[in-house]
């Protein structure tokens, strides 16, 4: 075959196609083994029944969430199923007002509120909103700060009342301590050490 004839270049297309399809099947499985729940960045979604640290890994170079203990969210232990559902509902009432309109998850969305990745992580739930909100543990504070943040307010901007019940501020609780717990390669960047409020 000679370089001027155009089945050559033909061929040459087909195969470096055929080649790529194969590389990048290659990698979507193998990017499968690290992004699904349970895999080897994200965990199971009955996590939420342990302590979730957040700490700086010198050799990465980067926070990186650490599992501990166990530590009941609501006072609840979750099975695997429970957590499953739970998380589920919370990524549905998450959808359904569209949180990514004024936030952002893993980079993603509108840059009017915080990034919510690590949000279970802020120190400022301890700090600024147990004692705002009356509330004796995190969750519980969350859970008043989602239904009510015009009542709770830090920044000079503020987030709308979106009418959340309780039982679906719960659910994206759990969803926002499931998602702290997922290795994001030290993403956002000097979180929890950003400028006081
Ligand atoms: C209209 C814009 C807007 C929408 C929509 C919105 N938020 Fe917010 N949200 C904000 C702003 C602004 C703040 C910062 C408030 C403050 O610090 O006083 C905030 C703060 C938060 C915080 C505290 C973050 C932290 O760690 O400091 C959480 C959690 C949160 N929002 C969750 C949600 C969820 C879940 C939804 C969807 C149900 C949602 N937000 C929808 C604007 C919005």
């Amino acid at each position: 075959m000679q370089i001027q004839d155009p089945l050559f270049w033909r061929a040459g297309a087909v195969s470096t196609t055929l080649v790529m399809l194969i590389v990048l099947a290659f990698l979507s499985i193998d990017s499968y083994g690290y992004i699904r729940a349970g895999g080897i960045n994200v965990p199971a979604y009955d996590v939420i029944n342990r302590h979730i640290a957040y700490e700086y890994d010198w050799s990465r170079h980067a926070s990186t969430p650490v599992v501990g203990e166990e530590e009941l969210l609501f006072g609840q232990k979750f099975s695997a199923d429970e957590a499953a559902q739970i998380m589920r509902k919370g990524k549905l009432v998450i959808q359904s007002r569209n949180c990514m309109n004024c936030h952002t998850f893993f980079g993603n969305g509108a840059y009017y509120g915080p990034d919510l990745t690590k949000s279970w992580l802020d120190p400022a739930w301890e700090q600024i909103w147990m004692p705002m909100t009356g509330k004796e543990t995190k969750e519980e504070a969350m859970v008043a700060f989602l239904m009510n943040p015009d009542q709770y307010p830090t920044w000079q901007r503020r987030m709308p009342n979106l009418d959340i019940d309780e039982e679906e501020a719960r659910a994206m609780v759990a969803y926002l301590k499931w998602l702290s717990a997922i290795d994001t390669n030290g993403f956002p960047a000097n979180f929890g050490r950003m400028q006081p409020r």
